[in-house]
Parts: C-alpha cells; sequence; structure tokens
C-alpha cells in the first residue's frame, strides 16, 4: 500500500501494480502545507479521493477518515459516504472505536483500522508498546478491530516484536508502517519514498530516490535558460 493524493500519482501507482492506494490524511503535511493532519477536513479528502479515482483502474482505494469527521456514528456514515461517493473502495479509522466502525460497515462500507502510533490524537511522535502494558492494549486494539469487521489493520510505529504477535493473533492482514518486516503488508507515504517532502521525515521512511532534488535542478536550469535566452529555442517555438 502507498499513499497517493492527486491523478498523476494514481496513474503510476496503478503502473506499478500496487494493491491499495491509500488516500491518507497525511496529505494535510505533505502537500496542504498543515503542521499536523488535524487541519484536514472532509472537503480535502473529497477533493483529492476524486483526483486519485480519475488515475485508477486496479487499486484498491482508501479513503482516511479526517479528525473529528468520525466524531459520532452518524457523522462518520455520513463522511465515509461521502468518499465513497468521490470514489472510495473503503475508508481508515484511525483508534478503537468499534461503535462507530460497526455503524460504517452496517451502510455496506468497508472499514481499515489503524492502530499504534495515531497521528491525529497523539502528542509526540514516537514508537508506541515499548512498554509491555501500551503493547498489550495495542494488540487489546487490533483484536477488537479484528472482531468489530475490520478488513485490514495498519500498525504504526511500533516494535517488530510487538507487531509480530499482533500479526499472527490476527486473521485479517496487518499492513505495517514504522512496524518491522512481519507484517501482511506494508504501508509508507508516496513522498517520503520519494523524497519529495523533507520537513518530517521519520526514521522508518526509506527514501528510495531524491525527487525533490531533481525538480529542483530542472527549475534551477530552466530559470537559468530563460535569464541566457537560450530557451525558447527554435525547437520550442513556432515559424
Ligand atoms: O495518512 C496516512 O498517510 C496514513 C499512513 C501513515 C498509514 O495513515
Amino acid at each position: 500500500m502507498l499513499t497517493a493524493y492527486d491523478y498523476p500519482t494514481a496513474l503510476i501507482l496503478n503502473q506499478a501494480e500496487i494493491d491499495i492506494i491509500l488516500v491518507g490524511d497525511t496529505l494535510g503535511m505533505v502537500v496542504l502545507g498543515y503542521e499536523t493532519t488535524r487541519d484536514v477536513t472532509v472537503t480535502d479528502m473529497i477533493h483529492h479521493t476524486s483526483a486519485v479515482k480519475r488515475g485508477n483502474e486496479t487499486c484498491l482505494i482508501v479513503s482516511d477518515l479526517p479528525y473529528q469527521s468520525d466524531k459520532t456514528s452518524e457523522l462518520a456514515v455520513g463522511n465515509a459516504k461521502q468518499l465513497v461517493s468521490a470514489g472510495a473502495d473503503a475508508v481508515k479509522i484511525e483508534g478503537n472505536k468499534t461503535g462507530i466502525i460497526r455503524a460504517i460497515i452496517s451502510e455496506g462500507i468497508p472499514v481499515m483500522g489503524h492502530v499504534g502510533l495515531l497521528p491525529q490524537t497523539t502528542d509526540r511522535f514516537r514508537v508506541r508498546g515499548r512498554k509491555e502494558r501500551e503493547a498489550n492494549q495495542i494488540l487489546e486494539d487490533a483484536v477488537s478491530l479484528e472482531l468489530a469487521g475490520c478488513f485490514a489493520v495498519v500498525l504504526e510505529c511500533i516494535p517488530n516484536s510487538v507487531a509480530k504477535k499482533i500479526t499472527e493473533s490476527l486473521s485479517i492482514p496487518a499492513i505495517g508502517i514504522g512496524a518491522g518486516s512481519s507484517c501482511d503488508g506494508q504501508v509508507l507515504v508516496t513522498h517520503d519514498l520519494i523524497g519529495l517532502f523533507d520537513r518530517f521525515k521519520p526514521s522508518f521512511a526509506k527514501q528510495f530516490v531524491n525527487v525533490k532534488k531533481e525538480i529542483l535542478r530542472a527549475v534551477e536550469c530552466y530559470k537559468f535558460e530563460v535569464q541566457q535566452g537560450t530557451f525558447p529555442d527554435a525547437d520550442h517555438s513556432y515559424e
């Protein structure tokens, strides 16, 4: 699973045959320039889910229900329906909100759970579940999400051993981010993977390429050629 928030990225993830596109509320930080994911609105999520949908053929699209859009079951169901109308096949909810999750599933909308580090409500980005009590709580949360009917669960920022135990305890897929290699699947924020956003870099995120450097180089070359008068040349203008 990888994130996408726009049409061209959705096209690329389809071409690479990625299983799931997550229209994550990390949108707020890596695209919209907010400090946290908490400023993202349902309107933002609808806008970006529709863009992803236009570029999608084969991936399952999961869209995040943003901060406080799942405050009550009624609100969550209404918002989940709007995301589905925009193109989502399923929604993702942070935390152990089983009542709300059951309400959404009863409307025929599949739900992906999310435990461990919960960016919408955390005050500190740190590994969760190092202490036994916290690890047991995360395991309990994951199991209750499965019982509530989630079709998969994201495990964020937890030690490998804890992620392994949770993965083995669940019959639904556990998708890890900063949770080691024992999970059934992996997810990353695409902007981290391609090096497009460097203001906040989680240590678990591997940068496979530095796209920001390439874009900067292209922009500087363009500026130089315009200033020199070498662009546009005969090949890039009309007689
Ligand atoms: O919003 C998001 O991109 C996420 C991932 C970090 C799993 O929830």
